[in-house]
């Protein structure tokens, strides 16, 4: 019988290296960053160590550090006090988001920028969508129904309003049918066919976005996701929600989140050819931060490992919290 010698393969780095099938590279990080009103500002937010809710000029400071440190490209989170039920707050031309974004154009070259289009940072209620009943009053948890297709409006104006911006792709992550289709046109109709949309196209209603819900004040106030984003027990349907934002209009699909959804990347990945994002969530971050501060886990060699797996699963880009952190890593 012939066999390999896998074991001279791995028999020293360099080899190791030589014949490594996945490569982590800083170009295929996105940073998320959250934004809020204010000068000089920079909130902690407990349940998300190390990341903070910044003020424009300290978000130009941090981005402008990312990107010596070879990120090229920033998702942007509006934090914003201002809610209605209908989410105005998130379309204004002087939004926060709108704000952030037309000052990192200005004052930074050759970055790309993503903004997360949704409702829920500006809601009373914390949904992605309208909720039409009950009509008013104190609505019982699991009797509530969200308008997909009058949401389908408010998240066509929020992306235009960031299009405006400067926003080079929006990233619609409501989780409501038809959402990507409704943005192409919308941009379209308007002169702004070059700007790209990043569909949150798999998103699984997840316990893993808890920090990320402190961060943005957007918990529910009643009920849960689960009506519009996905059951966590189901592949299938990931490939129906890809295949669909891939007809829309969509120019990069995304998996979330991404540790608990290896299969899911690798799935989509061979059905489906098209820049494959995977979003490593805010408990997914949390959870390695605490992990590693408790000393169970050694804090850069888990890291490297999760982002390299997730790379491996098929990703070709990785939203995550540990962007600018392993940006310094892989520098050294
Ligand atoms: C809002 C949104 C969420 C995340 C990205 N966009 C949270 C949610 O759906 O509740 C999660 C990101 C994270 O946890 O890091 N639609
Ligand atoms: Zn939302």
């Amino acid at each position: 019988m012939p066999f390999v010698r896998l074991r001279h393969l791995r028999k020293n780095a360099g080899v190791r290296d030589l014949v490594s099938e996945t490569g982590l590279a800083v170009s295929g990080l996105i940073m998320p960053y959250f934004v809020c009103e204010g000068k000089n500002t920079k909130e902690r937010i407990d349940s998300l160590p190390g990341i903070y809710r910044l003020s424009i000029d300290n978000l130009i400071k941090d981005v402008k550090e990312a990107k010596n440190l070879g990120i090229k490209t920033v998702l942007i989170f509006g934090v914003s006090k201002d809610k209605d039920s209908r989410a105005t707050p998130a379309y204004r031309k002087d939004g926060i988001v709108q704000k952030a974004v037309t000052q990192i154009k200005k004052d930074i070259g050759d970055i790309a920028v993503i903004t997360d289009v949704c409702l829920c940072g500006y809601t009373t209620h914390g949904h992605c969508g309208i909720v039409v009943s009950p009509a008013a009053g104190r609505r019982p948890p699991d009797k509530f129904i969200i308008d997909n297709d009058y949401t389908l409006e408010i998240l066509a104006k929020i992306a235009l309003s960031h299009a405006k911006a400067g926003a080079d792709f929006v990233a619609p992550s409501a989780m409501m049918d038809g959402q990507v289709k409704a943005i192409r046109d919308i941009l379209d109709m308007n002169g702004f066919s070059c700007t790209k949309i990043l569909g949150y196209s798999a998103k699984y209603a997840s316990s893993f976005y808890g920090p990320f819900r402190e961060a943005l004040g957007s918990r529910p106030e009643f009920g849960d996701r689960k009506t519009y984003q996905m059951d966590y027990r189901n592949t299938d349907e990931a490939l129906l929600e890809v295949g669909q934002d891939i007809k829309e209009g969509a120019d990069i699909v995304m998996v979330k989140p991404a540790l608990a959804y290896l299969d899911i990347i690798s799935r989509v990945k061979q059905n489906f050819n098209i820049p494959l994002a995977a979003f490593n969530v805010s408990g997914e971050y949390s959870l390695v931060k605490e992990g590693a501060k408790k000393g169970i886990v050694n804090e850069r060699d888990i890291i490297l490992e999760i982002l390299t797996a997730i790379k491996r699963a098929g990703a070709d880009l990785i939203i995550t919290y540990h962007a600018k952190e392993v940006a310094k890593w892989l520098r050294q």
